[in-house]
């Protein structure tokens, strides 16, 4: 038998999957990790050249949906853990397409429980299931308060109601079966290799080519931002640390209203690309809100701190330039992720509002 640790990473062509395994990859030489991606629209294996060939790390193009194959998968390799980020992760594309997020979000997340507990079924020592899921079971706030672990599920959309299915089928799997599960829930995530069809980057990337920035509603709602770093920190953290069973909220204690942090870009870029302040601001267009659009998330990482000594390592501002300077420095990434497929999203999901 190898000593080596076999770790399965589901959706690790995406944003925060890719941060994860270059994270994972990079710091456990003594691993093999195997990063399972379907390649839909939003996983791009550009964001992980930089560690492509590494020894200890190994591409797996598969769909979640597929239970056959994943259970020959698990079968072959015998993995030690499961690190599950691979989903359907858009609000607004669950509003026009609830079926996808079921079924990989759902169906997927239910299958690759059923191959652990099949493989492990003998033995659960040392092995590990964890399901990476959003503040966005927990419904939406008022002006008040923050979400803890025990804040009951109360999910608007169909993307959060599919998370949050995931979310008690995991949670079932451990006190039905015994599967050794942990499980997190964080607040939005901003950095580098971000898909422009989520707020900071669609803006980021309307902003370099001086095209409308669409804010839906008054852009009054509020989101607590985390930098994916930060959040791939923690994961790496709880993974090898958190109690098994139990859930981990994470979040960057830092709310910002839509329109504010749009405002904030517009300045932070204005600077950087040359142009009078103000200019970019004048972009700023008000659309038509999102059905069912969440007021407010706030979430409470106590938890996490105090018990795991988790700590966010940047700034908001340290992280927006850090971010904004990437997507400067990388405009053909931008240009890859942008042609065919997205100005088709575009045009559906924008002229009409
Ligand atoms: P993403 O959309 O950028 O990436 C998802 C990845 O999953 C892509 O690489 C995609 O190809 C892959 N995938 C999709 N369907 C698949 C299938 N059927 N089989 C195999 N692979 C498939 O998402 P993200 O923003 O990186 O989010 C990753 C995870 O973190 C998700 O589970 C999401 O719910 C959760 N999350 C995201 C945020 C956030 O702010 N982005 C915050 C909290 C939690
Ligand atoms: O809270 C965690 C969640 O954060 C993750 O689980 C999701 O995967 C992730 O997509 C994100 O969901 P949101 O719906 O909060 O993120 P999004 O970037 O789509 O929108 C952020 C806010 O900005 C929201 O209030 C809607 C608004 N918005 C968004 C877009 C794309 C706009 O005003 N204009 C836009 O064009």
């Amino acid at each position: 038998m190898s000593s080596i640790k076999k770790i399965l990473i589901t959706g690790g062509a995406g944003f925060i999957g890719s941060h994860v395994v270059r994270r994972i990859v990079n710091r456990y030489p003594d691993y093999m990790i195997f990063n399972l991606d379907k390649l839909t629209y939003a996983g791009n294996l550009e964001n992980l050249k930089d560690i492509e060939s590494a020894s200890n790390y190994q591409f797996v193009k598969m769909d979640i949906t597929d239970s056959d194959a994943i259970n020959n998968l698990f079968e072959t390799h015998q993995f030690d853990g499961v690190i599950h980020l691979a989903a359907e992760s858009h609000v607004d594309r669950s509003i026009s397409h609830p079926m996808e997020f079921v079924m990989t979000n759902v169906i997927g997340t239910v299958n690759l429980l059923n191959a652990a507990k099949n493989i492990w079924k003998d033995n659960f020592n040392g092995k590990v299931f964890y399901h990476v899921s959003t503040d966005e079971v927990y419904g939406e706030l008022s002006d008040e308060g923050k979400f803890t672990e025990t804040t009951p599920y109360s999910p608007n959309s169909p993307y959060s109601a599919s998370k949050a299915s995931s979310d008690h089928f995991v949670r079932a799997y451990h006190h039905t079966y015994g599967l050794p599960i942990k499980l997190s829930n964080c607040s939005n995530n901003y950095g580098s290799h971000h898909f422009p069809e989520k707020l900071i980057p669609l803006m980021i990337n309307n902003i370099m080519n001086s095209k409308p920035l669409p804010v839906y509603g008054k852009g009054e709602n509020v989101r607590d931002w985390l930098f994916v770093e930060d959040h791939a920190s923690a994961i790496d953290l709880i993974f090898h640390e958190g109690k098994l069973g139990e859930t981990f909220n994470i979040g960057g204690n830092n709310e910002w209203k839509n329109i504010d942090l749009v405002r904030l870009l517009c300045k932070m870029m204005d600077s950087k690309l040359g142009k009078a302040i103000g200019e970019s601001e004048k972009l700023i267009t008000y659309v038509g809100d999102r059905a069912g659009h969440d007021f407010r998330y706030a979430i409470d990482s106590s938890k996490l701190m105090q018990q795991l000594g988790w700590m966010p390592s940047v700034t908001f501002e340290q992280g927006l330039e850090r971010t904004v300077d990437w997507y400067l420095a990388n405009p053909e990434w931008l240009e890859h992720v942008t042609s065919g497929a997205y100005k088709e999203y575009y045009q559906n999901m924008y002229s009409k509002r």
